[in-house]
Order: C-alpha cells, then sequence, then structure tokens
C-alpha cells in the first residue's frame, strides 16, 4: 500500500486558480520554470506519442502577440471590444506556457484521447506553478483558436493546436473563493 500523502492531497482539495490580470512581475525565471514543465510533462500518455510540447512566452514577446491579436481581430471583423478582450491578457502577460497539442496519426489512439492528454498536461502545469507557489491561470480566448493567430505568433504545423495558455507569475490578491461542484450531484456509484 502506498504511504498516504496529506500534503498532496490538502493541495489538491484546496488548489485554485489566481486570475490573469491579477498577476504581477516577478515570473519565474527559466530555472525555475524547468521543474514545473518536467511535472507537466509527467501526465498519462496512451502509447507514449507525447501529443504535446511547450512553448514558453516571455515577457517581451507578449507585445508582439498583443499587436498579432489587434491584426487578427480586425481580418476576422471582431468588435473592439472583443480585440481589447482578447489582446489584454498579452497587454498583462508576464509569462505564458502555450501547450501545444501535437497530433500523431495512430491506429491505437484516437485522436480525442491525444486531446485529453493535452487537456491533462495544461492542469498539471496549473498545478505544479501553484504547488510551486506561484498565482497561474488557464486561459483560451478566442485568438488561441484561431488557425492564423496561432501560425503567424507561435508557427504551428497542420497537426498542432493550443491546448491552453498558462499565465505564470506572482499573485497580488487572493481571489474570492469559487463555488465548487456537488460532488454528490455529479458522482453515480454503480455497484451491480
Ligand atoms: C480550456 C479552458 C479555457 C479557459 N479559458 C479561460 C479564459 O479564456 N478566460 C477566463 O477567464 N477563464 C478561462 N478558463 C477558466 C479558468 O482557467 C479557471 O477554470 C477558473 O479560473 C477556475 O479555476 P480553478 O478551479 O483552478 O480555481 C478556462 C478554463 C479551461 C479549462
Amino acid at each position: 500500500m502506498p504511504a498516504r500523502n496529506d500534503a498532496a492531497l490538502e493541495f489538491l482539495l484546496s488548489r485554485r486558480s489566481r486570475p490573469a490580470k491579477t498577476l504581477a512581475a516577478p515570473a519565474p525565471t527559466r530555472e525555475e520554470l524547468r521543474p514545473i514543465l518536467t511535472a507537466a510533462a509527467r501526465t498519462p500518455d496512451h502509447g507514449k506519442l507525447e501529443p504535446w510540447r511547450f512553448i514558453v512566452v516571455e515577457q517581451p514577446a507578449m507585445a508582439r502577440l498583443a499587436e498579432l491579436c489587434t491584426e487578427t481581430g480586425a481580418r476576422l471583423g471582431k468588435s473592439p471590444e472583443d480585440i481589447a478582450k482578447g489582446r489584454s491578457q498579452f497587454d498583462l502577460g508576464q509569462l505564458a506556457v502555450a501547450v501545444v497539442e501535437v497530433q500523431t496519426a495512430s491506429p491505437k489512439v484516437p485522436a480525442i484521447e491525444q486531446s485529453y492528454s493535452a487537456g491533462a498536461v495544461c492542469l498539471s502545469l496549473l498545478n505544479a506553478a501553484l504547488a510551486a507557489g506561484w498565482g497561474a491561470n488557464w486561459l483560451s480566448g478566442w485568438a488561441s483558436h484561431d488557425r492564423g493567430f496561432c501560425e503567424a505568433a507561435f508557427g504551428l504545423a497542420e497537426n498542432e493546436r493550443i491546448a491552453g495558455l498558462i499565465h505564470i507569475a506572482t499573485e497580488t490578491t487572493a481571489p474570492p473563493e469559487r463555488p465548487r461542484p456537488d460532488v454528490d450531484a455529479i458522482t453515480t456509484w454503480m455497484s451491480a
């Protein structure tokens, strides 16, 4: 029987994101981020396809992404409000890890399982950053789902897409507690 890890359980029972707009400098250094990325890459992955990779968006790159977001929004006919909302994560961002889902054709591993694994990497990365004492938040936004933006911003290939943008920096204010699901309402116990 494995030893009970109370600290890990306590973390999982109390963890919560810190809204990206409340994060400030400093962001983790490359050295500080490496073990967080290593933890995130230790994620269930059917067939060991490793259907994900990381692009670390450091602060100096944020301005380029913000401008690209405006150009993309104009091309798509987005409203000024949508454009402002879409680019705000880059205007305010200190550091974000783009988790890239990398699809490989496989007779054994359906595409959706590769997507699930990429989503699991996002949560592991978020949790590792929080456990390391950083504030962190998983964002998407319309730009992250736009092919043109993803190719120009991140150089994604055809078989790649953004699973999540995980912002990591220093918490400034504690967010209010978020109502959590009623576990009994979402759980069915099947005994036969
Ligand atoms: C795939 C995905 C995309 C998300 N995108 C956004 C987003 O663009 N903006 C936002 O405010 N929250 C977004 N969220 C929600 C937050 O990341 C998060 O669920 C919420 O802040 C509560 O997280 P917590 O359970 O870690 O406290 C997204 C969540 C997921 C799973």
